[in-house]
């Protein structure tokens, strides 16, 4: 939220969200910038390879020692998108939820609109196991695969042009940004001309960023960093995800900065997060 936003009635949405005055926010950038340009780790280029070809295997055993009991189920995301809530006409609506993980967005998102259908894709075969066994998967509702969205067309599961809406929730993150290209063509080959995508992602110089530059040995490239369980996190800026949108055709609706105050009750730490927000649209013609 922008301190222009500030004279407006606060909704829900608002309330969740932190104003951050420009000087507040001019100490943030800059602390951050100061410590992610200051770390110039190397990793060796066998690494990184290694992770970037790995990157379902380690999902994947990620899903098999956290389960279901790392992520949040995600309550926010109808506040922030209205698109997902139900139309007048309550005519059905089919979306694409890429990166899916083990439905923390889909069940939630399901029970709040009866006229949704969602198509739920990851490339972890365990994230896919547990959304069928979760006892709210109703394959009248959603239908779930597995398909590495870099490399397995989209187009061997569902028409094309066929979609109202993708949400792609924290899964851009974990791409390498060479296999971003891809990934958005894809999707971009089933949504229906004026389809949208519902992008939240980690911003540029969120503290998670931060913290990965201060431990000075895990940074693979510009933005991207690698956890010590072997998956990547890339950290987008708005004019970056745009771009990469923009060049496969999307129009972009809207695209913005989210900033967000979160405490860590054990080490008692206050933390400024920063996410990249965006909604892009599929031309209507189709690029004619
Ligand atoms: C941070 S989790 C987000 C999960 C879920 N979207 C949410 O918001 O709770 C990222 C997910 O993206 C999946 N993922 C990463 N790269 C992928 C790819 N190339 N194709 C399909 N899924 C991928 C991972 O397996 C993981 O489940």
């Amino acid at each position: 939220m922008t301190k222009e936003d500030s004279n407006k009635i606060p909704t829900k949405r608002d309330a969740e969200r932190v104003i951050l005055d420009k000087e507040k926010l001019e100490k943030l950038v800059n602390r951050a910038k100061e410590v992610i340009e200051s770390d110039k780790t190397e990793v060796p280029p066998f690494w990184v390879n290694k992770y970037k070809k790995e990157a379902a295997k380690n999902w994947d055993l990620f899903y098999k020692r956290n389960t279901t009991k790392f992520f949040k189920d995600r309550h926010w995301t109808d506040r922030e998108f209205e698109e997902l809530q139900p139309d007048q006409s309550g005519n059905q609506k089919y979306l694409l939820e890429i990166g899916c993980g083990v439905g923390n967005f889909v069940f939630p998102a399901l029970a709040e609109n009866s006229s949704l259908f969602i198509y739920a894709c990851d490339f972890s075969k365990r994230a896919i196991d547990m959304v069928k066994s979760n006892e709210q998967y109703d394959e009248s509702r959603c239908k779930a695969f597995v398909c590495d969205l870099t490399q397995d067309l989209l187009t061997d599961q569902m028409e094309p042009n066929s979609l109202d809406l993708v949400s792609a929730l924290f899964v851009f993150s974990a791409i390498p940004p060479e296999k971003m290209e891809f990934a958005i063509k894809n999707i971009y080959n089933v949504l229906k001309p004026g389809g949208r995508v519902l992008f939240r992602d980690y911003g540029l110089y969120d503290e998670a960023q931060v913290k990965f530059s201060k431990a000075s040995d895990k940074r693979l490239g510009d933005n991207l960093y690698v956890r010590q369980d072997g998956t990547m996190s890339y950290f987008f800026s708005t004019e970056d995800v745009k771009s990469r949108f923009e060049a496969a055709g999307f129009s972009t609706v809207d695209c913005q900065y989210i900033y967000r105050e979160t405490t860590n009750r054990q080490k008692e730490m206050r933390i400024d997060r920063i996410f990249t927000q965006a909604k892009f649209e599929k031309k209507n013609c189709d690029g004619l």
